[in-house]
């Protein structure tokens, strides 16, 4: 039995499908190559050494999922496909509520008619509301659904996988809550490209630091934090891959259904300034950087209670903010 990966050649779908290889698992992988490269898939075998069965398919066309469906025995999916541009979601909402909600209505529809019902879906922190009653975020805390387009389209997908569990109590699946991910496979080869101008911290240091940025800007250090700047939960990409197999395992696991919310961390903050020290030190040099007023809409500190995690998944991440700031580096200067 197949799992398949949407998405896969992605900056997360990629490494899931590398650990997912590497514990001998049987992979297909998907992807439109609208935000990613369609080399990955080559690249994933040769880091590897095994194959990777891949197909360039869109969520959204039923004829290219149903294709894969027939052509394989799949008895899970791990579901990333999708836009995940704040600012883009915020200017092409219906672009975003278009792809992300009607795509996976297509995967889940699918599934139901082939008869696979484990899923595991790339969430995202972000359908938690801010302010929170503590910067120590737990499964339970109170939802929000109006940060934005792209939160909005997290926070409805996790409702229609509630609601299908409900309908189908043959449903397993796992909802998993990413923190800030970073970082890059210990290889340089794969690691985080996207098209485009970015906006998350990691992708904007390193154009910043590979001349494709003349500075950075840290976005308000007048924060109620030790340095003023905004306090995350950053997370490298392999332990977060490796998140996915540990969840992969939790949604095969007999008697296992219904929907269970995991919080994906390393349950520390740390601050823009103090990652930018740390990778200025890792990496022997200085970022130019300016500080400069705040981004609307960014709470001041938060991070995961990752504990939910541990016990039920029997994962915890191992890698640190000086890992991340590494092998980040190493794939840039790679793939300048
Ligand atoms: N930051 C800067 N300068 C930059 C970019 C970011 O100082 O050029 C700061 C931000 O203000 C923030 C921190 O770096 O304090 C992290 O910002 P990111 O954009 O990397 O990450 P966010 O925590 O804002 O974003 C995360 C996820 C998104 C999600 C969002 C919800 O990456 O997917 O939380 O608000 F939608």
């Amino acid at each position: 039995m197949a799992v398949l990966v949407s998405g896969a050649s992605g900056f997360i779908g990629s490494h899931t499908c590398v650990e997912l290889l590497n514990v001998g698992e049987d992979v297909i992988g998907f992807d439109n190559f609208y935000n990613s490269k369609d080399d990955i898939p080559k690249k994933i075998e040769k880091l590897t050494g095994k194959s990777l069965k891949f197909y360039k398919a869109d969520m959204c066309v039923k004829a290219d999922i149903h294709k894969i469906f027939t052509e394989n025995e799949i008895d899970s999916v791990i579901h990333f496909a999708g836009y995940k541009a704040v600012g883009e979601s915020v200017a092409k909402p219906l672009m975003y509520y278009g792809n992300n909600i009607d795509g996976t209505v297509v995967l889940l529809e699918a599934m139901k008619e082939f008869g696979c019902d484990r899923f595991v879906f790339s969430s995202s922190a972000t359908v938690y509301k801010f302010p929170a009653v503590s910067p120590a975020i737990k499964e339970d805390f109170e939802l929000t659904a109006t940060n934005h387009p792209y939160g909005t389209t997290k926070m409805i997908i996790e409702n229609i996988c509630r609601d299908v569990s409900i309908s189908d109590d043959k449903f397993a699946c796992a909802l998993l809550r990413y923190f800030n991910p970073v970082g890059a496979h210990d290889s340089g080869v794969i690691g985080e490209n996207p098209n485009g101008i970015p906006n998350n911290l990691m992708p904007i240091v390193l154009k910043a630091v590979t001349g494709q940025l003349p500075s950075m800007t840290v976005f308000g250090n007048d924060y109620p934090t030790p340095d003023g700047t905004c306090i995350r939960d950053y997370l490298h990409v392999v332990d977060l891959a490796k998140a996915h197999v540990a969840a992969l395992n939790k949604v095969r696991e007999e008697g296992f259904s219904g929907c269970a919310e995991y919080n994906l961390g390393t349950g520390k903050g740390t601050s823009v300034l103090e990652l930018l020290t740390a990778f200025e030190k890792v990496n022997g040099l200085k970022i130019p950087y300016i500080i400069g007023k705040r981004r609307p809409g960014d709470a001041a500190e938060y991070y995961a209670v990752p504990e939910k995690a541990e016990q039920e998944l029997g994962w915890r991440a191992e890698l640190n903010i000086e890992d991340m700031c590494k092998s980040a580096y190493d794939f840039a200067v790679k793939n300048a």
